[in-house]
């Protein structure tokens, strides 16, 4: 099999990022004018990236169950489906989005100015549905005042948790991503104890030291999104953001997890929402709401790049399209940038 290169998936973490969720408008300019990104994107990353390497700039675009029919047809990743919504002890939703862009870098700015290349090479092909911007807090704490992201798996590891193999051949290279975006009750939750806070996470605020096992509630956070299968650990990679607006006392983290199958960040939603066992939910969710949820399929930076677009189609504001040649593309099949640090190949 021709080596694939995945997308960067597995990335540094890093101090900013932006998560835009667009739908593309049902009409054929419009889905030519996303194919026609699509092999773009990574000239657009290299252009806005090179302006400062130490920025760390990375873009990861994923693709909803129904836009890729619209937008590729057959075949299809084998797991590929709308997000399911989960109505247990809490509710998690599910909202529209076709294309999820999650742009990370050191650097704000960087973040910034590729989404509006982004967005202005999509025109009015797209309507953006949800875009936030996120920060890193401290530490790597949430609003919450925890550390998060300390049991990500790194490395290799990483790599097997979240990139496609031979289970979809046709795919390899490829990975799942689920985000959603939760809103926190602060002023709820600085009433709780820290030492109930700590049971409901697991771990220790100041110190983040885990519990021992002997002391962790059987509603802990890292109980129930601790699953196994055949007495293996199922692993996920996640780069939460908090984020917010004080102004009008919002105050999020918005989740993102990537895996190779999207069965097990779902199954870590029922365990959270309705309870392993049904009644044993995560008490975080009293203190956060979901009030977005969608998944995407990501498909291989070779993938992208060999897109076909008949011509590139810039779709202007009263939704007539205008043709321009072919873009060029990198021949080797790669995203040809020097910022795609966290990338893998697939053999
Ligand atoms: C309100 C949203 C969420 C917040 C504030 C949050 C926060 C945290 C914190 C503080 C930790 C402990 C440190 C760490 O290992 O990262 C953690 C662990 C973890 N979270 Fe979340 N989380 C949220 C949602 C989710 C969701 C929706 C999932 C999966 C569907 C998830 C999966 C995990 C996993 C797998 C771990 C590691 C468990 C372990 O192996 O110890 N989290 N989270």
């Amino acid at each position: 099999m021709p080596s694939v290169i995945t997308q960067p998936v597995v990335s540094k973490l890093t101090r900013a990022a932006i998560f835009l969720v667009v739908t593309v408008k049902p009409e054929p300019q419009c889905e030519e004018a996303v194919r026609a990104l699509c092999g773009d994107l990574a000239s657009l990353l290299r252009a806005v990236g090179f302006r400062d390497l130490n920025g760390a700039l990375t873009c990861v675009m994923g693709v909803g169950s129904d836009a890729w029919d619209r937008l590729f047809g057959q075949p299809r990743p084998a797991e590929l489906h709308p997000f399911r919504e989960i109505k247990g002890e809490h509710h998690a939703v599910s909202t529209p989005g076709d294309l999820l862009f999650h742009i990370r870098s050191m650097r704000m700015d960087l973040c910034f100015e590729l989404a509006t290349q982004i967005m202005s090479r999509l025109g009015d092909a797209v309507t953006a549905v949800d875009e936030v911007h996120g920060f890193k807090y401290f530490d790597e704490r949430d609003l919450l005042g925890f550390v998060d992201g300390t049991e990500n798996p790194v490395d290799q590891d990483a790599v097997d948790a979240v990139v496609i193999g031979e289970e979809d051949p046709g795919f390899a290279g490829g990975s799942y991503v689920i985000v959603q975006k939760y809103l926190h009750d602060v002023k709820a939750w600085d009433t709780v104890p820290v030492e109930q806070q700590e049971r409901i996470i697991g771990r220790k605020k100041l110190s983040d030291i885990e519990l021992d096992d002997a002391a962790k509630a059987p509603y802990a956070h890292n109980v129930l999104t601790t699953i196994e299968e055949n007495g293996e650990q199922l692993e996920i990679v996640r780069d939460n953001m908090p984020f917010g607006d004080v102004g009008k006392g919002e105050f999020g983290t918005y989740f993102i997890g990537y895996a190779r199958s999207p069965g097990r960040i779902e199954k870590m939603l029922v365990n959270m929402f309705v309870g392993r066992p049904p009644g044993n939910y995560d008490r975080l969710l009293d203190f956060s709401k979901a009030v977005t949820g969608t998944l995407f399929f990501v498909p291989s930076a070779t993938f992208l790049a060999n897109v076909p677009a008949e011509s590139a189609v810039a779709v202007s504001g009263d939704g007539t399209a205008d043709a321009s040649p072919t873009p060029q593309r990198p021949s080797d099949g790669s995203l040809g940038i020097g910022s795609l640090k966290g990338e893998s190949t697939h053999e």
